[in-house]
C-alpha cells in the first residue's frame, strides 16, 4: 500500500513541474489550484524537498534539475534578503540546499547552506537566551517570543556545526531547545505553541500562542513540531532528555487522536460537525514518530504502539486524505489547515503537508528520513 501510494504521489509531483514553473506552491483550496507564491512564505523549502523525495524515490533526473532550480532562487533569495527577518530558514533551506549537499556532496548548497544557518545565528538574543522567531530584534510585539515550530530550524545549526567545528552554531542550538524544553512543553506533556520572555532580561512572562485554539490549549501542529523536533535535537546531542520529551510528546498525540486517526487542528478546540482537521499534524507527527522509533529498543511496548499508530494514521491519510482519485487536484493531503483562528486556509491543501506525508512514505518503503539530518552510511 505505502509503495503504491508514493509511486502516485511522485508521479502528481511529475505533473506539478510545468504547471509551478519557477513559483512555488503554498497552500491552496480542495479540487483547485494551489496558490503559488515566490518566495514569500516559510514555505517554499517543501517544494524542493518534495522534488528531491521524488528524485530519491524514482531515480528521473527530471526531479533532480527541477530540485537545483529551486536552489539557484534560494540563492536569490538570500542575497536579496527576501523575506528572511524570521527564524524559519531551517524549514527553507534544509530541504532545497542542504538535501543537495546530502545527496551529491554540492559544494555550492554545502557553502548556501552555512550562509543560511549564519543568517539564522544572528537571531540569537543573548539577553533573552532564545532565537527570536518573528520580526526584528527589540520588536515590542514579538521581540521576546520563542514558538515551537523552530524546532524543526535547529537542525540547521547543528548541520552547520558539523560541517564546520564552529561553536556557535552548537551552542546556539543547545541554549534554544533547553529554553523550548522548560518552558513550551507542559507538566501533562502537552504544548504551547509560543512563550513570551521579557526581552531586556529572558525573566519569563508566560505562554501563549498564534495558530491555536487559545493561549493554554494545544495546537496539533505545534505538538507535532515538539515530537520531530525533540527527537531530532536527541539525534544530534544524544541528550536523553530529548528522547523522553518526544516520546512523552507522542503519548499525549497518539492518545488523543479522534476515530479516524487524523487530529483536528487543536487538542482542545471542540470537535463538531465542520470542525477543520490539520492532515499536515498528524503527517509530521508520523515522521516524527518514526524517527523516534528507530530510537527506542525494537521490543520496547512504547515503539511498538507508537509504530502501530502511524501504521493507523498513515492508513487513513492515504485513504481518506491522499488524492490519488483526482488527477486534477495539485495536492497530495486534502484538509490541511494553515491558521484556522485567523481564518487563513483552514481546510485547504498546505504544501508542508505534502512534504511530510511523502516523507513518511519514504520512509516506510525506503527507510530514507528526509533531509533534517546528514545519513550516515
Ligand atoms: N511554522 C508555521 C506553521 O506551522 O504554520
Amino acid at each position: 500500500m505505502w509503495n503504491e501510494a508514493l509511486m502516485h504521489a511522485v508521479e502528481k509531483t511529475k505533473g506539478n513541474i510545468e504547471k509551478f514553473g519557477d513559483l512555488f506552491p503554498w497552500t491552496g483550496i480542495e479540487g483547485g489550484d494551489y496558490k503559488r507564491s515566490d518566495h514569500e512564505d516559510w514555505t517554499e523549502g517543501f517544494w524542493s524537498g518534495l522534488l528531491w523525495l521524488s528524485y530519491e524515490a524514482s531515480g528521473d533526473p527530471v526531479f533532480r534539475e527541477a530540485a537545483i532550480r529551486t536552489v539557484n532562487s534560494f540563492r536569490k533569495r538570500l542575497v536579496d534578503f527576501k523575506v528572511l527577518d524570521h527564524h524559519d530558514i531551517g524549514f527553507l533551506y534544509m530541504p532545497s540546499a542542504v538535501a543537495w549537499w546530502m545527496l551529491e556532496e554540492a559544494e555550492e548548497a554545502k557553502r548556501l547552506g552555512l550562509e543560511a544557518a549564519e543568517t539564522l545565528l544572528k537571531r540569537w538574543r543573548p539577553a533573552g537566551g532564545y532565537i527570536q522567531a518573528w520580526g526584528p530584534a527589540g520588536d515590542p510585539q514579538n521581540g521576546g517570543r520563542i514558538i515551537i515550530d523552530c524546532l524543526l530550524n535547529i537542525p540547521l545549526l547543528y548541520w552547520a556545526y558539523e560541517q564546520t567545528g564552529d561553536s556557535r552554531y552548537r551552542d546556539t542550538a543547545l541554549a534554544h531547545v533547553e529554553k523550548c524544553r522548560r518552558f513550551l512543553v507542559r507538566g501533562d506533556d502537552s504544548s504551547y505553541h509560543t512563550f513570551y520572555f521579557k526581552q531586556e532580561t529572558g525573566e519569563p512572562i508566560g505562554g501563549g500562542t498564534h495558530q491555536g485554539y487559545t493561549d493554554g490549549s494545544t495546537w496539533t501542529r505545534g505538538q507535532a513540531w515538539g515530537i520531530y523536533g525533540f527527537i531530532l535535537s536527541y539525534r544530534y546531542t544524544q541528550n536523553p532528555l530529548y528522547l523522553e520529551t518526544s516520546r512523552r510528546m507522542a503519548a499525549y498525540f497518539i492518545d488523543r487522536l479522534p476515530e479516524d486517526q487524523v487530529t483536528y487542528w487543536d487538542f482542545d478546540v471542540p470537535a463538531e460537525e465542520g470542525t477543520p482537521r490539520d492532515s499536515s499534524a498528524t503527517a509530521i507527527a508520523c515522521c516524527g514518530i518514526l524517527e523516534l522509533a528507530g530510537h527506542l529498543p525494537e521490543k520496547d511496548p512504547d515503539r511498538i504502539r507508537f509504530e502501530s499508530a502511524v501504521h493507523r494514521c498513515m492508513k487513513s491519510l492515504t485513504e481518506n486524505y491522499f488524492t490519488s482519485d483526482d488527477p486534477e487536484a495539485e495536492g497530495l493531503l486534502r484538509h490541511g489547515s494553515y491558521h484556522v483562528g485567523g481564518g487563513m486556509s483552514p481546510d485547504d491543501f498546505v504544501i508542508w503537508g505534502d512534504y511530510f506525508y511523502m516523507e513518511a512514505l519514504m520512509r516506510l518503503v525506503k527507510n530514507v528520513p528526509g533531509y533534517w539530518y546528514e545519513r550516515k552510511a
